[in-house]
């Protein structure tokens, strides 16, 4: 198996205040893994030392074979789409040059093919066509959100990180870009890293289900392992059980 993502023994900090504590994951081409956990257990900040937005206080974070202490971060995030709640579009930019933005850095696109790769994208969430030309200001929060996971879908990047991507939307679209981005999982073999608080949500994306609490790795594996042994109390209240 081909490993994308290694995160080795790593620690992370906000000043005084420390996240993580030596944590360790590994991700191989083609996973969805799904870490779930308390609010504040660090999350957030374990994804964002895969893209370097983090930097360990200890430890390394491997990507693609290349230490990120070493490489070129603009470039690896070129290769990491990061879909956040909340959308973080560019203001100043429609939804078509939003959606076009990464995939355009690569290479000088002809209106036809961003035409065509903004219908696509659009379709994949759920949105009209119709929107492409508006600035995010004049779309809807959950339009905003769809718009955001299609950007990040859009860059045809070789890993996914997705921080409570569908947490804005209603439940009947969430259930329909959680096909969706099955569906594409399965067709690009993407590597995905996704975080949620919806259990449901995590077992029906998630290959491979991190638990986390307090800064750790509290226990891992399929959602089969988890149902058949939780490791405690801890894991059997998030699973509702
Ligand atoms: N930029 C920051 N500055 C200081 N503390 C932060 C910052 N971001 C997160 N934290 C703190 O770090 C801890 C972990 O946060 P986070 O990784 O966002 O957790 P989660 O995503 O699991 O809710 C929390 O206690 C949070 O308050
Ligand atoms: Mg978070």
């Amino acid at each position: 198996m081909n490993k994308v993502i290694e995160i080795r023994e790593c620690s992370a900090a906000y000043g005084e205040n420390a996240v993580l504590h030596k944590v360790s994951l590994t991700v191989e081409q083609g996973e969805l893994v799904v870490i779930i956990g308390p609010s504040g257990c660090g999350k957030t900040t374990l994804l964002k030392m895969i893209n370097g937005i983090v930097t360990p206080s200890e430890g390394e974070v491997i990507v693609n074979g290349e230490a990120l202490a070493e490489c070129n971060l603009v470039a690896l995030r070129r290769q990491i789409g990061y879909a956040v709640q909340g959308a973080k579009l560019f203001p100043h930019m429609t939804v078509r040059d939003n959606i076009c933005y990464v995939p355009g850095l690569e290479k000088k696109m002809t209106t036809e093919e961003k035409q065509h790769l903004v219908k696509r994208m659009l379709e994949m969430v759920q949105l009209p066509v119709q929107l492409s030309s508006r600035f995010p200001r004049q779309l809807s929060g959950g339009q905003q959100q769809r718009v955001g996971i299609a950007r990040a879908m859009a860059a045809n990047a070789r890993i996914l990180l997705m921080d409570e991507p569908f947490g804005a939307v209603d439940e009947i679209t969430r259930k329909g870009l959680q096909e969706e981005l099955l569906s594409l999982q399965e067709k690009t073999g993407v590597t995905i890293v996704f975080i949620t608080h919806d259990i449901d949500e995590a077992f029906k994306l998630g290959s491979r289900i991190l638990i986390m609490k307090e800064g750790c790795i509290w226990q891992e594996g399929t959602a089969k392992d988890l149902m058949e042994s939780p490791r405690d109390a801890f894991v059997r209240k998030l699973l509702n059980r």
